[in-house]
């Protein structure tokens, strides 16, 4: 097996709020291998962004925010590396999508002008050579008639065609690394379809690693081969996806699962979980799905920590643990 691309290790973001430092993303670890896609799942405020920000450099320099932990991207020290390597990896190693393509264009400036920027920025190559490759990145994600479409304005393409210009900057200098950020969610589902399979594309053709971050766990399903799964700023469980699905050990991934409507199959009643997440203010000291959980008994009171269960699974639930203990003792 080839060696991680990426490894993050006990990751910590913390913002200051009303005076308070908040951990928004508490004790996060994972690692990703070229070729093999990492989803990050769970509900809206769970940390998803703000650990992959991290890593970008977005988060945690700025005033009234700091980080701790590890992270080596082809062994270099991403957390510790000045503003301006980090800046120089972005866009070029490390490639990002995000969830709306209209911010992430410029409105007044030719689709096939800004991706020929981007690519004179990193790989300093002449203006009619980054236009060549420019196109040639829009044809890549299939982008019909690139050549005449490079000389359209952002807002003369489709909600789907806008996010494969996205996806053509993030390929344009050849990343090996790509953090994907709820590409999909403003496309309608057809769309989406259409660009979860371009970016399983771009991944197997090009070898990319890539960290898909998504609250949507059919996505996780059609695209991801490993997931993590976040509640309240920390992963609460881990593993293969197939092995996961098929046997969640966290009762938060067991209801995340129930609550995914399926297309074929038994009909079936829908299940939610009741009660919402917690802000970064409002924590529980044990484990921070307890509240919410239907499972809860004194001991998750107790500060939790990432127990593997072996196959590359881990999760932060002590039932089974106990219910190991109890059947063994
Ligand atoms: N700049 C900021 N200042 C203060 N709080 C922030 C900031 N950025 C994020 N947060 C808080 O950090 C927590 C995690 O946010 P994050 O954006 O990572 O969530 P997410 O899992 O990506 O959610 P979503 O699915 O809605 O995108 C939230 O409680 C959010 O309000
Ligand atoms: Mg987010």
């Amino acid at each position: 097996m080839t060696d991680p691309i990426l490894e993050v290790e006990d990751l910590r973001t913390e913002i200051q709020i009303d005076g308070r430092w908040l951990p928004v993303v508490d004790g996060v670890t994972y690692s990703v291998r070229p070729g093999e896609t990492l989803g990050l799942v769970g509900e809206s405020g769970s940390g998803k962004s703000v650990s992959a920000m991290t890593l970008m450099g977005f988060v945690g320099r700025r005033r009234g925010q700091r980080l701790s932990g590890h992270a080596s991207f082809r062994g270099q020290d991403l957390l510790g590396m000045s503003e301006r390597d980090l800046g120089k990896m972005r866009g070029n190693d490390i490639a990002m999508v995000f969830q709306e393509p209209m911010t992430s264009l410029d409105p007044s400036f030719k689709v096939g002008n800004q991706i020929a920027e981007g690519i004179r920025l990193h790989q300093g190559v002449s203006r009619d050579e980054a236009m060549r490759l420019a196109i040639e990145a829009m044809d890549k994600v299939r982008i019909p008639n690139a050549k005449v479409r490079a000389d359209s304005y952002p807002h003369e393409f489709s909600g789907g065609m806008r996010q494969r210009v996205l996806i053509a900057m993030a390929i344009a200098n050849n990343p090996a690394l790509l953090i994907a950020d709820e590409p999909t969610t403003a496309l309608d589902v057809s769309v989406q379809a259409q660009i979860l399979t371009l970016l399983a594309e771009m991944r197997d053709e090009l070898g990319l690693a890539m960290i898909f971050i998504t609250h949507n766990m059919g996505v996780v399903a059609d695209i991801c081969d490993r997931v993590a799964v976040m509640y309240a700023g920390q992963i609460i469980e881990t593993g293969e996806v197939r092995e996961t699905f098929a046997d969640p050990q966290h009762p938060y991934t067991e209801r995340l699962l129930a609550s995914m409507p399926r297309l074929r199959g038994e009909r079936r009643q829908l299940e939610w979980i009741p009660g919402t997440p917690p802000g970064p203010a409002g924590f529980a000291e044990g484990c921070r799905f307890a509240p919410r959980c239907t499972h809860a008994r004194d001991v998750c009171l107790e500060p939790t920590t990432l127990l593997e269960i072996g196959g590359g699974r881990a999760n932060r639930c002590t039932r089974d643990v106990e219910w190991k203990e109890e059947v063994a003792g």
